[in-house]
């Protein structure tokens, strides 16, 4: 049934004909999107990438083809000759960029048959993510996934143009490597003709891009895919795109305003929109004090509040233990909220407990009383101190939390975000950018029973703080910043240590002793040690930036061939089994327990 193209070759792509074509021999090729049969005449709405077209068989004009036409079906691929014409009276489809037009078919070409795909090749179809992934070939023909990819070439190039603009080069760095530690567990590759040895996929390129700035090239950038084995959510892939660059000779400001710069170039090319710079920047303990996150969404209000000093000797057992045991409670005021039903209050306790919290306690505040089953608790001096503090209205509702730091920021902060959505305070269209500075250094790991690195091990501690490394770890802050796009970090990045000495210090803190930092980083001791420049960089989420121009829910979208939650490919199936003659190479034996 099918036949070759021959000499026959396209004229035309299916979204440019229009009124000014009308009378013209036109040639179009692509896939079939839909057929009708009208009395007789043949329609078929002809897709290819840039649009659609209507082409018309009609019997009496040329009843070889439209014979032919018959077997046509969903997804065939097809080369069609014929003329362009006006359609008739009242038959012209505005919704179509081509509605003015039809193509009378005099000659048709069967490039290929198709089987019935399991969806319709179009936006909105009701069909489970896990089909769409396991078609990936077919779903990524709909025009919505078509244009997101679209959308991402057209920001690599815009990014491309603004880095080589700026005197960037792009340098390639390895994919077998040994492992960065950037917090998450490395894929490891079993080397053949070093049996035993493995290597690792890169986390990042970041300690190669420091050592190119060790070799002199001053300004490096790379697109680049990074692996990390970590559990996966709707923003995390465990092989994700950065944009990763790095600096020499420069402080904060220098690698923030580059940032900017290529943020900006991406809007302007994919939105047109002029971003305002320098974004706004917020300290890391701002951040937590007023949103509880350290990715806050500034399109909306909702602020926390710390009450701890207020109710450290409550009556409220629950609130006053908290803070006696060294944490805190904090509230959120849902203004005109306190029609919330006992339903509602349930569903959103039971969002607070995913983050762990024990329990969310709530005010509903009525003309001269509060309705609330711990009221009774506080006598009228804290209630007036937290009506004032919380700005309390008669028809709002308040929220708290009173539990350690960690989980009281973490519970309600979350929260937060989440009335701020089922409230409706967000406005999609609107691009909040936010830097975070003055992150900790460090944080302490109970399970390990020690300091990590918030950032990873070779972001520099800030200058003043470097007297306390040892002895009060937990208060020195790091020359790390995070860019932060409505409440989703989208880059991160830090000055780096370009001291052997300080680099050894910050290790040791991290309880690696000397024959152990050798073995791990003994390279790039040697290069620190051998003039290294002061140096910083950072590296942006390609996959999330992507998804919030795309404004899709999940960086899925905007990945070609993304792997599911479990960090599956359903379309091929990896990760798979291997042969036994493949393991015996790599001397591997597979403990199936
Ligand atoms: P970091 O670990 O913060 O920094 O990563 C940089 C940015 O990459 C994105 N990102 C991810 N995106 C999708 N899936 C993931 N699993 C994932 N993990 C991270 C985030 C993040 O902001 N080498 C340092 C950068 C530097 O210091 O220059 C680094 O990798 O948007
Ligand atoms: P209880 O005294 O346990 O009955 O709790 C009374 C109210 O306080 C309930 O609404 C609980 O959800 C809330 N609550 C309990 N523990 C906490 C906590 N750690 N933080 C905030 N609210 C809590």
């Amino acid at each position: 049934m099918t036949e070759p193209l021959g000499t026959m070759r396209r004229t035309h792509h299916c979204s440019e004909l229009g009124a000014n074509n009308i009378g013209n021999e036109v040639i179009l090729m692509g896939w079939v999107q839909r057929r009708r049969d009208h009395g007789g005449v043949i329609f078929i709405d002809l897709r290819d990438k840039n649009g659609i077209t209507q082409v018309v068989f009609n019997p009496d004009s040329n009843p070889v083809v439209h014979e032919k036409a018959h077997v046509l079906r969903g997804e065939f691929v097809i080369a069609v000759k014929g003329r362009v014409e006006a359609r008739p009276e009242g038959m012209a489809n505005p919704d179509l960029a081509t509605g003015d037009i039809e193509v009378m078919v005099n000659d048709l070409k069967i490039l290929n048959k198709a089987q019935t795909p399991p969806f319709m090749i179009e936006d909105n179809i009701e069909v489970s993510e896990s089909i769409r992934l396991q078609h990936r070939h077919l779903d990524l023909r709909r025009p919505k996934i078509q244009r997101n990819i679209i959308t991402r070439h057209r920001a690599t190039m815009a990014i491309r143009n603004f880095m080589n603009g700026n005197g960037f080069l792009d340098i390639e760095t390895p994919v077998l490597t040994k492992s960065t530690p950037e917090g998450a567990r490395d894929y490891l590759v079993p080397s053949r003709i070093n049996q035993g040895m493995f290597y690792a996929l890169p986390q990042s390129p970041q300690l190669f891009k420091q050592l190119l700035m060790v070799s002199g090239f001053e300004r490096y950038y790379q697109i680049v895919r990074c692996f990390r084995d970590e559990d996966l959510r709707a923003d995390r892939q465990p092989e994700f795109t950065q944009v990763d660059m790095e600096m020499s000779f420069v402080g904060e400001e220098d690698v923030m305003g580059i940032a900017e710069g290529m943020v900006s170039a991406v809007f302007k090319e994919v939105k047109g929109i002029t971003l305002k710079v320098p974004f706004d920047r917020m300290t890391y303990a701002e951040a937590m004090d007023r949103f509880g996150l350290d990715r806050p969404d500034l399109r909306f209000g909702l602020e926390l509040k710390d009450i701890s000093d207020i109710i450290k000797n409550s009556g409220f057992k629950v609130f006053a233990d908290a803070v006696k045991k060294g944490g805190m409670v904090k509230a959120l005021n849902a203004k005109g909220c306190e029609n919330f039903s006992r339903k509602e209050i349930d569903d959103l306790t039971a969002f607070a407990a995913v983050y762990r919290a024990k329990g969310l306690a709530w005010v509903k505040v009525r003309e001269n009383e509060w309705q609330s089953p711990i009221t009774k608790f506080f006598s009228e001096d804290e209630k007036q101190q937290m009506a004032e503090r919380l700005d309390m209205q008669p028809g709002d509702l308040v929220f708290f939390v009173a539990d350690q730091a960690k989980v009281t920021n973490d519970a309600l902060g979350n929260l937060r975000n989440h009335l701020g959505a089922k409230l409706g305070l967000i406005n999609p269209n609107e691009f909040r950018f936010v830097w975070v500075t003055h992150f900790p250094m460090f944080e302490y790991d109970e399970a390990e029973k020690r300091y990590q690195a918030t950032h990873h091990p070779f972001t520099s501690p800030l200058e003043a703080d470097w007297e306390r490394l040892e002895t009060e770890p937990l208060s020195v802050n790091s020359r790390a910043y995070d860019m932060v796009l409505n409440g989703s970090e989208i880059g991160g990045g830090s000055i780096r240590i370009h001291q052997k000495d300080l680099q050894i210090r910050i290790l040791n803190m991290l309880g690696m002793k000397k024959e152990e930092y050798e073995g791990k980083f003994g390279f790039l001791i040697a290069a620190l040690d051998s003039g290294a420049p002061p140096h910083g960089g950072l590296a942006f989420g390609l996959d999330r930036l992507m998804a919030i121009l795309c404004g899709s829910e999940s960086i899925r979208e905007v990945i070609p061939f993304p792997k599911t939650q479990k960090g599956a490919c359903l379309l091929t199936d990896a990760p798979s089994a291997v042969s036994r003659e493949q393991l015996m190479e790599l001397a591997l034996k597979i403990d199936l327990k």
